[in-house]
């Protein structure tokens, strides 16, 4: 198995503890893994990793083989592992930019960044020349300009990312663009390290909100003796880590808190503490019948490896993705490992959608999406689609905390999965999707989808009353959807395109509806479950979950004129709240119909065991289409 090949940008602390750490869990001794959060990422161990270019601005650095580099001054990050192989690299020179704040010359030189005398090299050509595969960013804060020229240099020798660097590059649009357009992953921005202040306030902040105590002011004081806080004593560096800091603990929260009531950050400069970072976080809150708590915390930890164990998993994270052609940012390893991702999640969310990346398949991940066939898109069928993604999943997941739509199946969200099937079998570009439970995260996941496969049309409708019945979220979109027809799908449901295609290959009745219905009964795993249909022709007459005898199950899509809300109005106006109760209400005056797409694949993927055959499905698929 050949290594992965990093280059190291910032030759500093923490990358002191990272490459120590790669000779130090050299031992092939299971026991000695402990301190990590991977032992195995695709087909790369922990170790599996070979620095192959190093890249600095420090006269004593820069020449110097790796191995002592990282034990020179100012680095003063704790030596777990003194004795190091002889790495063949030699710290180069780097173009300086804003790398260095100008009162580092007011400090010793023990403490302090000195440049070096000499030419810089051009990063690009020198990356091409090491066969580097991923570079690994560990510039001092505030250096915007080396930072975005490092970034360059990769999308100019096609080599990864990992931004360690609360400055925003994944998290810039116009960046992960052009990550994306390059084909080339990248994990971003600003690490959070394995057990670090931002973790801990993060997780108290949710666990907070969780036990309905109301967080009314917060702060998380930091100090520590390193370079790097030395370097954020200049405030007008230190504006994107505040930012970064402050958001990723704010992320955590339905109502983020405002600047009077928020405070995160370095704080200040203690020379002795060297690289010993303590973080002090309080929180006041309210708890049952407003009565006040608080919270007063003390962390004590080693700032670099705190952060190395995290850079070790997201450096094989960007090689899966390198093996699998993906290109842009790397959603899940980079909500769960940086504090400023593109999207924030929970990091419980962000932590199963992270093991749902590192265990999918190794596939071309486009290549379950694209259509295994020249899309013959209907010219007169529906333009728009309805998806309905408001409810809570609590069967699929129990006890976690993930919203359905992010549910992967084999490495894809359930509610991509259902985007990607309407583009190919109708070529919808536009989306209206009505949110509930979770709906920052969901919107911001749906988002993210929406960016990553460039669909333009993108409208959120809603209502607070979402939990009464998936009928009220339907009718949530009645303003977005008032003048033409749609497609009505729901989130959770996966079905195979033949089976949209074969239900809009007929018009829906004028004011009226059609439902995708099916009539085997044999291939319907959860018969108590499913939605059961009378038929009348081919009109439907009854629909409920409790029909005995009944003829078709609905597959959960259906061809929607507008006339739909007027069904869902009047349902409501009798406190019946489903979707099922208006189309029950459309099928009384004759105006619900059905299309018969018995044979096409579809399930309801609602609890475990169906996700499992979701999975087996999609797998199945890909062998075939492979
Ligand atoms: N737990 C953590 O330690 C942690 C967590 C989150 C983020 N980070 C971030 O990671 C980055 C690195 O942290 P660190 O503790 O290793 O910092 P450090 O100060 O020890 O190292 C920075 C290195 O960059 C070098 N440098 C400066 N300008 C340069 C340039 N233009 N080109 C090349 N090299 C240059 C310096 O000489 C130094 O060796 C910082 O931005 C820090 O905020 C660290």
């Amino acid at each position: 198995m050949s290594k992965i090949k990093v280059a190291i940008v910032g030759v500093g602390n923490c990358a002191s503890s990272l490459v120590q750490g790669l000779t130090y869990y050299r031992t092939g001794d299971e026991s000695a893994y402990a301190g990590l959060m991977h032992q195995q990422i695709g087909a790369w161990g922990p170790t599996d990793i070979e620095v192959v270019a190093a890249f600095d601005i420090d006269r004593r650095k820069v020449g110097q083989p790796l191995e002592s580099a990282i034990f020179a001054r100012p680095n003063c990050a704790a030596v777990f592992r003194s004795s190091l192989p002889i790495s063949g690299v030699t710290v180069q020179m780097g173009p300086v930019l804003d790398g260095i704040a100008d009162h580092m010359d007011e400090y010793p030189d023990d403490e302090a960044f000195r440049v070096a005398d000499e030419a810089p090299v051009d990063i690009a050509e020198a990356l091409r020349e090491s066969g580097a595969e991923v570079l690994v960013c560990y510039l001092p804060v505030g250096s915007d300009g080396a930072v975005k020229h490092y970034a360059q240099a990769c999308l100019d020798a096609g080599v990864g990312m990992v931004n360690c660097v609360p400055v925003f590059i994944a998290s810039d649009p116009e960046w992960a663009q052009k990550f994306e357009a390059a084909g080339i992953p990248i994990i971003g921005d600003d690490i959070k390290s394995q057990v670090g202040a931002t973790i801990v306030h993060r997780q108290l902040t949710r666990l907070f909100g969780d036990r309905g105590v109301s967080l009314d002011r917060t702060y998380q004081l930091n100090t520590g003796g390193n370079t790097d806080f030395l370097n954020m004593l200049q405030q007008t560096r230190l504006k994107s880590k505040k930012k970064s800091k402050t958001q990723s603990v704010n992320s955590q929260l339905d109502v983020p808190m405002t600047r009077d009531t928020i405070h995160i950050g370095p704080s200040d400069y203690v020379p002795w503490q060297k690289d010993n970072k303590v973080a002090f976080i309080r929180m006041e809150g309210r708890g049952f019948g407003n009565v006040p708590l608080e919270l007063e915390l003390r962390l004590s930890v080693q700032d670099s490896p705190n952060s190395a164990g995290v850079v070790i998993d997201a450096i094989r994270c960007v090689k899966v993705g390198l093996e699998r052609g993906s290109a842009g940012v790397l959603e899940a390893p980079s909500a769960y490992y940086m504090k400023s991702p593109p999207v924030q999640m929970r990091d419980s969310v962000a932590r199963d959608l992270n093991e749902a990346f590192i265990a999918a398949d190794a596939v071309e991940r486009r290549a379950d999406t694209a259509p295994a066939f020249p899309a013959r898109i209907p010219a007169d069928g529906p333009k728009v689609a309805l998806i309905l993604a408001a409810g809570e999943g609590s069967r699929l997941f129990p006890g976690a905390s993930l919203p359905k739509p992010l549910v992967p199946v084999d490495g894809m969200p359930l509610g991509e999965r259902v985007i990607a099937t309407l583009r190919e079998a109708l070529g919808i570009e536009r989306f209206v999707i009505a949110t509930g439970h979770e709906e920052d995260m969901v919107q911001s996941f749906f988002r993210s989808v929406a960016k990553r496969n460039g669909i333009d049309s993108l409208t959120f409708v809603g209502t607070d009353a979402w939990h009464q019945g998936n009928g009220v979220s339907a009718l949530a979109a009645a303003g977005a959807l008032a003048d033409e027809n749609f497609l009505l799908s729901m989130c959770d449901h996966l079905y195979e395109p033949g089976l949209v295609r074969a239900l809009t290959a007929s018009p829906p009745p004028e004011r009226g509806m059609t439902l995708a219905v099916d009539g085997n009964k044999e291939s319907i795993p959860d018969l108590d479950d499913v939605m059961k249909v009378t038929l009348d022709g081919e009109r439907i007459g009854k629909i409920s979950k409790s029909l005995d005898p009944w003829d078709v199950a609905d597959t959960g899509v259906m061809y929607c004129t507008p006339g739909l809300f007027e069904g869902l109005r009047a349902a409501q106006a009798d406190e019946r709240y489903g979707l099922a109760d208006g189309l029950a209400h459309l099928a009384s005056s004759g105006l619900a119909t059905v299309s018969d797409v018995t044979g096409h694949w579809w399930l309801d993927v609602d609890t475990p065991t169906a996700l499992r055959q979701a999975e087996a499905h999609v797998r199945q698929r890909l062998r075939k289409s492979a």
